[in-house]
C-alpha cells in the first residue's frame, strides 16, 4: 500500500531530518514506527501526507507515485491524518468536527457514517459538546473518527497515546485493531508508548536518525526486548 524508497525530507534552515529512509507497509497491515524523541516521526508522517515536500526519493501509494502531489491531492487517494497533539476543532461540537471530516473530501456525502459512530460510542453520546470540553482520551478518539469519516485507505497517526490514561490507550489499540481486521484498512502510527503497539501493532520498524534501522519486526513482545528497546528508544 505504500511504500517509500531513499526519502530525504527536512525544513527551511534545519538541514535533513529524514535521510535514505526506507519503508514498506503492506496493504491490510498495522505497522508502527519507533524513536526517540526528534528522530524524524512527525518529518516522516508530515512527508507522507504531502504537508512537507521530498527533496529526494519517492513515496508511493497503492502502486502509484504520489511524490510530487499536493497533500489535498494525496487525501483524495486515501490518506487519513491524525496529527500528534489531535489538532481538533475546540470551538465546534463533536458532530461538526466529525462533518468537517467528511465534506474535507470531495465526493463523500456530508453525513457522518453510522458505523463510525457505533464504533466510538462516547462520541455519540457528546455528539453536541464541544469537542474542547472533551478529556484527552475521548479527543483522540474524536480525532481518529474525523480521519477515518474521509474514508482512507491508508490512516497515518503520529503518537496517539500521547498525554491519554492507560486504559484509554487499550481501548484506542484495540479499536484500531478492530477496524484493521474487519475493513482492511492500512495503518502507520508513529510512537513511543508501547502498550499501544505490543500485541496490537502487526509490525515494528525503528527510526534512528532520520532512517530506518530495522524494519519487520514482530510488535508482539516488544516489551520484553530489552536490546531494542535501550538501542531505539533508551528504555
Ligand atoms: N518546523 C521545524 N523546523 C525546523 N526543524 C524542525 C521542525 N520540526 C522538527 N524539526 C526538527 O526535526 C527533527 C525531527 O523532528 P520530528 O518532529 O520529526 O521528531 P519526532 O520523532 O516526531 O519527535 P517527537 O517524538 O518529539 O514528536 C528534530 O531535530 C526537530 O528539532
Ligand atoms: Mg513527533
Amino acid at each position: 500500500m505504500l511504500e517509500i524508497r531513499q526519502l530525504a525530507a527536512g525544513y527551511p534552515g534545519g538541514g535533513r531530518v529524514l535521510d535514505g529512509l526506507d519503508l514498506s507497509v503492506p496493504e491490510g497491515a498495522f505497522v508502527a514506527v519507533l524513536g526517540r524523541n526528534g528522530m524524524g516521526k512527525t518529518t516522516l508522517m508530515r512527508a507522507i501526507c504531502g504537508l512537507l515536500r521530498a527533496s529526494e526519493g519517492t513515496i508511493g501509494l497503492g502502486g502509484e507515485d504520489i511524490t510530487g502531489l499536493a497533500s489535498y491531492a494525496r487525501a483524495q487517494r486515501g490518506i487519513g491524518y491524525v496529527p500528534q497533539g489531535r489538532e481538533i476543532f475546540g470551538d465546534f461540537t463533536v458532530a461538526e468536527n466529525l462533518t468537517i471530516g467528511r465534506i474535507a473530501k470531495p465526493g463523500l456525502s456530508p453525513a457522518v457514517p453510522r458505523h463510525l459512530l457505533e464504533l466510538f460510542p462516547i462520541l455519540a453520546e457528546r455528539s453536541r459538546q464541544r469537542a474542547g470540553s472533551l478529556s484527552g482520551g475521548q479527543q483522540q478518539q474524536l480525532a481518529i473518527a474525523r480521519a477515518l469519516a474521509g474514508e482512507p485507505r491508508l490512516l497515518l497517526l503520529d503518537e496517539p497515546a500521547e498525554g491519554i490514561q492507560p486504559s484509554i490507550v487499550q481501548e484506542i489499540a484495540q479499536k484500531l485493531r478492530e477496524i484493521v481486521d474487519t475493513t482492511g484498512l492500512t495503518v502507520l502510527m508513529a510512537e513511543q508508548n508501547l502498550a499501544m503497539v505490543d500485541g496490537w501493532a502487526d509490525s515494528l520498524a525503528f527510526v534512528d536518525h532520520g532512517a530506518i534501522a530495522e524494519s519487520g519486526v514482530a510488535a508482539a513482545g516488544i516489551r520484553q526486548d530489552q536490546s531494542r528497546l535501550s538501542k531505539y528508544l533508551s528504555i
